[in-house]
């Protein structure tokens, strides 16, 4: 008899769909009250591919909600004194809700300088120490896109989390750090057992075998296979990489850091990509500003 796969997707497309709708709704409200659309500018610094894809696609979302959206380009050579410059106009500027600079940014431009001068009432990013810490705090705040977005997709999809233990594979200030903060929260979902494996844990795949809940945050492509994962755990997959595939037309292919075909029927839920979390950051950062334009 042939395998037949048991698991089942935690689509970013359709819970970004559903949520989009009520922002769209939170849009139209704002322009009735307030006269104009809720107000998102992008910055990207430099030509990087990629940066300019999710760029593109942070701003085509805006208009599908409604929202104003205004991309701003500046090239690779742009000084640090320019880029902070650029941040304190925007701050200024009455007719804009939030903005967000678009990471990474060129190596001789320090991103912390940058994020501290950006004004937390418009850091819909949610970067800023002050969000941060406010985040940290179970204050109100702008919560960082990719975390929010996948506690978004769990609670669409009821995915039970209390007392379950989840092991987030990654660090980074923008989702690793934050993703444990938001699981371990008291809140529902949340109210998970937390650890955080790096690079410098000890037998990584002994760790993640113990996961109710993986979130795989490593940035390297299909790192977790099959054998570091426990039958029926919940597996989120934050990567994205584009892997040279000759029988594609564009001439490659997406992965995440999760093996999709040796992990996914040991799984109950399973957020795939493309088409799992990356829709729902996007979400997140519309939810923000949002919130930004009713404050
Ligand atoms: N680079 C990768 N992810 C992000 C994000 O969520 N926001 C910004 N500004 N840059 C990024």
């Amino acid at each position: 008899m042939a395998d037949v796969a048991t698991y089942q997707l935690l689509d970013g497309k359709r819970c970004g769909d559903a949520l989009r709708v009520e922002i769209a709704a939170g849009a139209a409200e704002v322009k009735a009250v307030r006269g104009r659309e809720p107000h998102l500018a992008a910055v990207l610094i430099g030509d990087d591919g990629a940066s300019r894809t999710y760029v593109e696609s942070k701003v085509k979302a805006c208009e599908s909600v409604g929202f104003r959206s205004t991309l701003i380009t500046r090239p690779a050579s742009t000084s640090e004194a320019e880029l902070l410059a650029l941040v304190g106009q925007l701050n200024n500027d009455a007719e804009l809700d939030g903005f967000i600079v678009q990471l990474p940014l060129p190596e001789h431009i320090d991103e912390e300088k940058v994020t501290l001068a950006i004004d937390p009432a418009k850091d819909v990013d949610g970067f800023h120490p002050e969000n941060i810490g406010r985040m940290v705090l179970g204050l109100p705040c702008y919560l960082p896109a990719t975390p929010a977005g996948i506690m978004e997709l769990l609670k669409h999809y009821g995915v039970p989390t209390a007392g379950k233990h989840a092991v987030v594979v990654g660090r980074s200030h923008i989702v690793g750090t934050p993703m444990g903060i938001l699981l371990s929260r008291n809140t529902d979902p949340g109210n998970c057992t937390v650890t955080i494996a790096h690079s410098r844990t000890r037998d990584l795949a002994s760790i993640t075998r113990q996961a109710d809940i993986l979130v795989a945050a490593v940035g390297r492509p299909e790192m977790i296979t099959g054998d570091m994962v426990k039958e029926g755990a919940v597996v989120v997959d934050v990567g994205i990489h584009r892997i040279p595939d000759a029988s594609k037309k564009s001439g490659f292919r997406l992965v995440g850091d999760v093996k999709f075909d040796e992990v996914a029927p040991k799984c109950s839920w399973i957020a795939p990509v493309p088409g799992g979390v990356g829709p729902m950051t996007i979400t997140s950062l519309l939810l923000n500003t949002l919130k930004a334009a009713q404050r």
